[in-house]
Formats: structure tokens, sequence, C-alpha cells
């Protein structure tokens, strides 16, 4: 566990809006959570029980509080609307590694948003920490979200065999990983408000 708090931030790219969970989206984060299509590969059921969103809620601030990672509701820039999160989690200063996720509405899919959203908060995390690797495991089934991480840069460098049991359901996970060296910037400048640390990355 980090010893220092990580302020979670607020970006922008060229269509989202990158900002802290506030309690009110836990409506919009339960429906997300709660549909069938957008879990089918995700590493746990589809949620029940609105609990859930309070307790993610209460998570996200949890690591904010510890140092040990930032998740981003993501919004449309032109309507404000969420249309999903990502998160830079797992944070460890001694191994200078972090784990990578992100979930967005099926209504939203195949527009760019989770790379758009993901590469923002690449290009913070790598600013604002130390942080050599990031890694991100994915259903060997779920090809879009590999191409996600693909574009992204990250390299699959493994399988993970029979890693998720989901309702009896057995799957395969590849492990992705994605080095400081390797990071390709996005080139426009996210802008931030409130960073957390000044400190310099190695
Ligand atoms: C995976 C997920 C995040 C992708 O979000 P998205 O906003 O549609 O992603 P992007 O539009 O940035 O990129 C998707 C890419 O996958 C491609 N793709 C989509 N479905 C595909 C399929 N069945 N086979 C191959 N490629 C596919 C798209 O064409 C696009 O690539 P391109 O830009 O080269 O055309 C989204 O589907 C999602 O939230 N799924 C549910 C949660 C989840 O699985 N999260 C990841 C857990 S590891």
């Amino acid at each position: 566990m980090a010893d220092v708090p990580l302020a979670t931030p607020t970006l922008t790219s060229a269509r989202l809006g990158l900002r802290p969970f506030r309690d009110a989206d836990g409506d919009a984060l339960f429906a997300l959570h709660s549909n069938g299509a957008v879990m089918r590969y995700w590493d746990g059921p589809p949620w029940r029980e609105t609990q859930r969103a309070t307790r993610f809620l209460a998570t996200c601030r949890r690591i904010a509080e510890d140092g040990t990672g930032a998740r981003v509701a993501v919004v449309r820039l032109t309507d404000g609307s969420f249309v999903g999160w990502c998160g830079v989690t797992r944070w460890n200063a001694d191994y200078r590694s972090a784990s990578l996720g992100y979930c967005f509405d099926d209504a939203v899919w195949g527009q760019g948003y989770a790379t758009e959203s993901a590469r923002a908060l690449l290009d913070w995390a790598f600013d604002t920490l130390p942080m050599n690797r990031v890694q991100a495991e994915v259903d060997t089934r779920n090809a879009a979200s590999a191409r996600v991480l693909e574009k992204l840069g990250f390299v699959r460098e493994g399988t993970l065999r029979e890693d998720c049991i989901v309702n009896d359901e057995v799957s395969d996970s590849w492990v992705y990983g994605l080095l400081r060296r390797e990071w390709s910037r996005s080139g426009v400048p996210a802008s931030v408000s409130d960073p957390s640390r000044s400190e310099t990355p190695s």
C-alpha cells in the first residue's frame, strides 16, 4: 500500500471529461454494472443490489486516500452525460507498477471513448507517478478490450489459463503490459486541475 494520498484528477480530452466520482453518479454506475451485455466478459456477474454502487464509490474514495490509485467518471463534454469510467489502480510504489481498468455504456461503444479516456488517464499517471509498468487483464473473448489495449500500445504477454469462473463459466485471460519507455503520449496535453503530486517521474 502506498502511504501518500493521491488526489483523483480532473482531466479533459478532445471529447470527454474525466473527473472524480460523486455520490450522484450512483444510479448511472448501477445501470452500467447491472447491464448483462456490458458485463459479459467482466470478472464478476452483473450487479443486482444498488449497494454495489455505494461500495464502488467508497472504494474510489479509499484508494485516493491511501494513494493506491485513481478511478474517474467519464462524461461526454457536449452534454455532460456519464458514459463510463476508467481507473489506474493497485499502484505499488515499490514495484512502480499499477493496473488499468475501464467500463463503458454499450450505447457508446465503438466511438473511441475507452481509448481516448484511458490515454488521458495514462498520460496523467505517467506524469504524476514514477510509474514504470501498467498491467491489464482481459478475457480472451473480449476482442474490443484487447483492441483498446493494443491501440494504447500494450503488449500481450501471456495467457492466464482458466483465470476466472463466473456463474460456473470458466474463462482464460490475456495479460497485457505497458512500460514507461513504450508509452506514446497523445501529444495533446490533457488539461489538469487539482494535481495531487508534483514529484518528477523517474
Ligand atoms: C471494451 C470497451 C471498454 C471498449 O470501449 P469502446 O469505447 O467501444 O472502445 P474504443 O471505441 O476505444 O475501441 C474499440 C476497438 O475495438 C474494436 N472492436 C469492437 N468490437 C470488436 C470485435 N468484436 N472484434 C474485434 N475488434 C472489435 C473496435 O473496432 C475498435 O477498434 P478500432 O478503433 O481499431 O476500430 C467496452 O466495450 C466496454 O466497456 N465493455 C464492457 C466492459 C469491459 O469489458 N471492460 C474491459 C474489461 S478488461
